[in-house]
């Protein structure tokens, strides 16, 4: 159990220390008592522009000073390859393509929008706020991107390098997912949008802990993976909006998707860049994120009173498959394919370690995550629920 907790991404990890309680209803009545009174306890303690828990060690400006020119000598590559990848403002879609028109139709639109998203059951809501919420935290993403040595960092807020130019434009871009997202959850009547707004300023003002160091081949590393999470999330709530008869929330959550699937191009490429130029340091950075784990980018959100919040919105997650431990596996799988890192040669001793360690590492992930699976339906515990203030305190079946 202490493998899987110390291993595994932070809803596995949730999954395998929360769930062997839940079989034995006296214990579990005590430790939910004592989880309780501890989380009040926090609450009670909290500062309140302050991270609701104790962030990572503070490595910063690990990368080699020999390396710091690599990103200035790669500029002129990452304007035609990195660049490219942006869409142009004049043909990119905007929030308004996809809300109801400020026109005389306004309120008959408003109306439909509200009856279909009546139909749609709380836990899909809950992954839909948590997803909003994580997009609505871009201040703090960009702010990462500017933490990044080697170049990378926008230095004056309109600098011209293609590393700038990137940053910038991205968060241009990804600006409009969270605006899409909270004006149509505004709009269905569903959620509490006072509680959604206050988790995200807690959550802005948290900021993150991405462990990456301040070093572009790790921040690079995570963004690449990071990208394609959201990808993944965002087209399986399209999936279910689907499912669910809602075509337009279907549309608006896989139009996201695509735009985090380019998102995620363009960071692998610079990764796959840096494993061409400079293979022995990327392969070990590698490792290293991933040793650390990929912590997810809200991992910090809170809402004024739940000190689980996080967990238990991955947990939802988990539950209706938008976002799992197997796609965490997934994901650190497709990268190392990606990259051909079990193809590099002439490493060093270290740098072949570190090959194989992130080769290993999607097995073992898989045979863990199995290991639970098997456990759990042995287990067969009551299905566990717990209210979220994001939809007025309603209870949602966490596992
Ligand atoms: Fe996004
Ligand atoms: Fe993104």
């Amino acid at each position: 159990m202490s493998l899987m907790a110390s291993s595994l991404p932070s809803c596995v990890a949730f999954c395998a220390t929360s769930r062997p309680h839940l079989g034995r209803s006296g214990r579990r009545a005590i430790s939910s008592v004592v989880a309780m009174a501890s989380a009040a306890q926090q609450v009670r303690t909290r500062k309140p522009f302050a991270p609701p828990r104790e962030v990572h060690r503070p490595v910063t400006h690990s990368l080699p000073p020999q390396k710091r020119e690599i990103f200035e000598s790669l500029d002129a590559w990452a304007a035609d390859n990195v660049l490219v990848l942006l869409k142009p403002v004049e043909s990119s879609w905007q929030p308004q393509d996809y809300l109801p028109d400020a026109s005389e139709s306004f309120h008959d639109e408003v109306a439909e929008l509200r009856a279909r998203a009546r139909e749609i059951p709380d836990d899909y809501w809950v992954c839909l706020v948590g997803d909003m919420v994580t997009e609505e935290a871009l201040p703090t993403y960009q702010t990462m991107l500017n933490t990044l040595d080697g170049g990378v960092r926008d230095e004056t807020g309109a600098s011209p390098t293609s590393w700038a130019v990137w940053t910038r434009a991205w968060a241009a871009e990804e600006n409009r997912h969270g605006d899409l997202m909270n004006k149509y959850l505004f709009l269905t009547g569903r959620v509490d949008m006072r509680q959604v707004e206050k988790t995200i300023h807690y959550l802005i003002a948290s900021g993150m802990d991405p462990k990456t160091e301040t070093n572009p081949y790790q921040g690079f590393i995570y963004t690449s993976f990071q990208e394609r999470a959201t990808a993944i999330s965002h087209g399986n709530t399209a999936r279910h909006a689907k499912r669910l008869g809602d075509a337009n929330l279907a549309r608006i959550c896989g139009t996201i998707a695509a735009d985090e699937k380019r998102h995620e191009a363009a960071y692998a490429r610079i990764v796959h860049k840096l494993f061409q130029v400079d293979p022995d340091y990327t392969v070990r950075a590698f490792a290293d994120m991933m040793r650390k784990k990929v912590a997810m980018p809200a991992h910090l959100m809170y809402d004024g009173a739940d000190d689980r919040l996080f967990a238990r919105f991955s947990a939802v997650a988990q539950r209706l498959g938008v976002y799992t431990a197997r796609d965490y596996a997934d994901i650190l799988e497709f990268l190392v394919r990606r990259w051909g890192v079990a193809d590099l040669t002439g490493l060093s001793g270290e740098g072949r370690r570190a090959q194989e360690f992130v080769c290993s590492l999607g097995p073992r992930f898989r045979k863990l995550e199995e290991r639970a699976a098997h456990q759990a339906n042995k287990n067969k515990d009551p299905p566990e629920f717990a209210p979220f203030s994001w939809i007025y305190g309603r209870q949602v079946q966490l596992f």
